[in-house]
Parts: structure tokens; sequence; C-alpha cells
């Protein structure tokens, strides 16, 4: 197994297992998606989604092949995964595309300039899970502010992520994160575990639950929490453009 194939069945196993809440994540996005779609008035079009760090689809795809959608577009730093999530989503009643690409360099780059058909449309619905974490705190405000331009009127983001505590220090969430992962994750080898924690410790960089959610609104969206998990980390954040 090379690299990412590693890191990937760590994922996996963490997915399988739903040590992250995968399965409550899902629900609360499709409870999210429907009470929008509920919301629209009766002649609107299909909507538009996005996917930013789209990973393998292995557990959106279902819900993404029940929606009444325009199109789907996967986009992610990892080409590896893009094959993955298009044979997960398999055949669609409407076009989906594929962009090896940075959720942060899609965001403030100009509209119809990503790759996708058709290239001049505008997002109805943004989606993100457990991506936009990797972004430092100031690429995360730039991102709030660009992703707020880039959403269609009326739209929605689901931003589901894992996240800090008001106030707590990124090195307290690594070991408290840490803890969990070898006390509560007997079903990861030591090995699995070892890789979870060292990608975590380098990579992860959770945003403070309160200040982002200032910054979201200081960019122009309001913010609600759509669901939060038992662990005082993930959770989905429903973000409309004001
Ligand atoms: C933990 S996986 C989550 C995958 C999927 N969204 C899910 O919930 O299962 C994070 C994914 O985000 C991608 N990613 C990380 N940083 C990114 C960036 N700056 N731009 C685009 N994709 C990114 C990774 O390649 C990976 O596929």
């Amino acid at each position: 197994m090379d690299f990412f194939e590693r890191q990937w069945a760590s994922y996996r196993a963490i997915v399988e297992h739903d040590l992250m809440e995968h399965r409550a994540v899902a629900e609360a996005t499709s409870a999210a998606i429907q009470a929008w779609l509920n919301a629209r008035p009766a002649a609107a079009p299909p909507p538009h989604l996005l996917d930013l760090g789209c990973g393998d689809l292995a557990l959106l795809a279902p819900l993404l092949q029940q929606l009444p959608l325009a199109s789907y577009t996967g986009l992610d730093l990892t080409a590896a995964v893009l094959p993955l999530a298009q044979q997960a989503l398999g055949n669609v009643p409407y076009p989906s595309h594929w962009i090896e690409g940075d959720l942060l360099a899609w965001a403030t780059q100009e509209a119809g300039d990503d790759g996708s058909e058709p290239s001049a449309h505008a997002v109805d619905i943004l989606h993100s899970a457990f991506a936009i974490h990797h972004l430092t705190d100031q690429d995360k405000a730039s991102f709030l502010q660009a992703a707020r331009r880039r959403i269609a009127p009326g739209g929605l983001f689901l931003w589901i992520d894992v996240f800090r505590q008001p106030g707590e220090s990124r090195e307290a969430y690594v070991a408290r994160y840490s803890r969990r992962i070898t006390t509560l994750w007997p079903q990861l080898t030591a090995e699995q575990q070892e890789h979870v924690i060292s990608h975590l410790s380098s990579h992860d960089i959770p945003a403070d639950r309160q200040a982002i959610a200032a910054a979201a609104e200081a960019a122009g969206w309001q913010w609600h929490w759509g669901w939060q998990g038992a662990h005082q980390a993930e959770a989905l954040a429903v973000l409309t453009p004001v």
C-alpha cells in the first residue's frame, strides 16, 4: 500500500465504524437539504450542487442519488479519490463533473472558471465535509468571504467539519482528540490510530466555533448549527447568504 492508500484505508475504517458519527452527519445533511428544498417556490429550477473536498462519496452518494439536482460537481485536491467518487455516484439523472483542485482557489477564482459545465451557473448548494479544517484561520476567513460571492441568492452552504470549543487552543484540541482515538477507537489497529493522530497533529486546524460563526456573519452569512456531535468536535453548520 502506498501512502495515500494507507491514509485512505484508515479514513475508510473510521467511516465504517462510525467513529466520527458520519451516519448522523448524513441524516442531518439530508434533513437540511430537504428543508431548504421544501422552502423554495414550486417553480424554482433544480439546484446545482458543488461538493468541496468530496472524497470518495462513500457516504453521501445514496443521498445524492435521490436529490432532484441540475448538476453535481465534486472537487478534491487528491486526484485519486475522484474515480472512486464517480463510481460511488453511479448513474444519476443529472450531469456530474469532477475537478482536481483546491477549495480555496475555487472560491477565490472568478465564477465560470472552474472547469465545471455549464460554466456560467452559480452554485445553489455548497457542501463541504471534513475538508475546510485543513485551512489556516486566515484562509478560512478568506474562504467564507469568497464563497459568499460565489453562492447563488437564496442558496445554501452546508459546512460539516470538526470545530474547537470556544476559547480552546489548537494544542488542547489535538490532545483531547488524540485521547479520544486511543481510548474510544479500539476498532482501529494501533498503526491506524497512529496514522490518524499523526495526520491531525500536523494538518488539522479546526476553527474556534464561536469565532468562526462571527467571521461568517461578518462575511454576509447567516449561521446556525444544524447538528452537533457527542464529542464537542464534529458538527454541521448551516449557512445562508444574508
Ligand atoms: C477527511 S476527507 C473527507 C471526504 C468526504 N467529504 C467525507 O466526508 O467523507 C477530506 C477530503 O478533503 C480533501 N481536501 C483537503 N484539503 C483540500 C483542499 N484544500 N481543497 C480540496 N480538497 C481538499 C482531501 O483530499 C480529502 O479527500
